[in-house]
């Protein structure tokens, strides 16, 4: 249960109709916030829009495919416009699949980097004019494959790593707007689709688990609970930081490899 009141304040979630997002998103409609997601699938929109309902407050959404900056900039103006600004963003719209390298199209490692990295690249830049200046928070969801190689998982690895340096670079350039933007790192949570692609077998799954120093898979609220922190008050001098929410699994991780000699669409995906 969110601690952090967050009545008044209106958050805007990129991604935020399924998965680790929309369990962010829940957060802070739990935490009293207006809420606005959105992504590409309006039925999922109108699923999470409905969830999110439930909790009593404010809730929005829209249709719009992270890939096209035009829709962004359009699904933004009008989440701003229903509630009156932004004062969070989350921006967690991804895609994955497990591929090497070698058997990966052009068309494949691009369409990563788009959703990812150039998607977030749309939102920050869709964003901006809308943010409460001085006191706006971003939080930019990322991946331990910024910093950690995994083989299968070359386009997601060069988009997360791109993504937190965009992260660190928008720290620099609108710190003195009074705008802070951090980057979040989820490790494996339960039921999510990172750790459904990653560890298909239940026997991997169990070693990982065991091997990560908390002992057990994140949750979405822990998730949730760090963004909360971070637009927060509380979290008043953080910006330009990478913060893994992981139970210490990014400490114990072993270099993931997939046996090179998987087919070109990659083992489980
Ligand atoms: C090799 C693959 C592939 C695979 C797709 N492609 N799956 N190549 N192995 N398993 C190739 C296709 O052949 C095509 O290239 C190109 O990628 C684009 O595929 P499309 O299906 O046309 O694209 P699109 O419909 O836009 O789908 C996007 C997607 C898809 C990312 C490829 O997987 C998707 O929509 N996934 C659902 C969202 C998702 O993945 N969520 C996971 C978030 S978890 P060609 O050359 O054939 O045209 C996450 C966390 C990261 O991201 C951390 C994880 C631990």
């Amino acid at each position: 249960m969110a601690s952090l009141d967050f009545s008044g304040k209106r958050v805007l979630v990129a991604g935020g109709t399924s998965g680790i997002n929309l369990g962010v998103a829940e957060g802070f409609a739990k935490a009293s916030a207006a809420v606005f997601v959105f992504s590409r699938d309006a039925a999922k929109v109108g699923a999470a829009v409905e969830r999110l309902s439930a909790h009593g407050g404010r809730a929005g959404g829209g249709a719009a495919d992270v890939r096209d900056m035009g829709a962004v900039e359009g699904v933004v103006a009008r989440a701003a416009a229903e509630m009156g600004g932004l004062d969070v963003v989350i921006s967690g719209a991804a895609g994955n699949f497990l591929a090497l390298v070698n058997g990966m199209s052009s068309n494949a490692f691009r369409t990563v980097m788009e959703i990812d990295l150039l998607g977030t690249f749309h939102v920050m830049r869709a964003v901006f004019p809308h943010l409460t200046k001085p006191g706006a928070s971003v939080v930019n969801i990322t991946a331990p494959q910024s910093w950690r190689a995994m083989s299968g998982q070359g386009h997601v690895c060069a988009a997360k790593a791109g993504v937190d340096q965009l992260t660190r670079t928008l720290a620099l350039e609108w710190g003195h707007h009074g705008v802070r933007i951090n980057s979040v790192s989820p490790g494996p949570i339960a039921d999510s689709g990172g750790v459904a692609r990653l560890y298909s077998d239940e026997a991997a799954l169990e070693r990982r688990r065991a091997s990560i120093p908390l002992e057990r898979l994140g949750s979405n609220e822990d998730i949730a609970n760090m963004c909360l922190f971070l637009a927060s008050d509380m979290a008043g001098y953080v910006t330009g930081a990478l913060i893994p929410v992981d139970g210490g699994a990014g400490l114990t991780m072993e270099a993931m490899r997939l046996d090179p000699r998987i087919g070109a669409r990659g083992g489980n995906a």
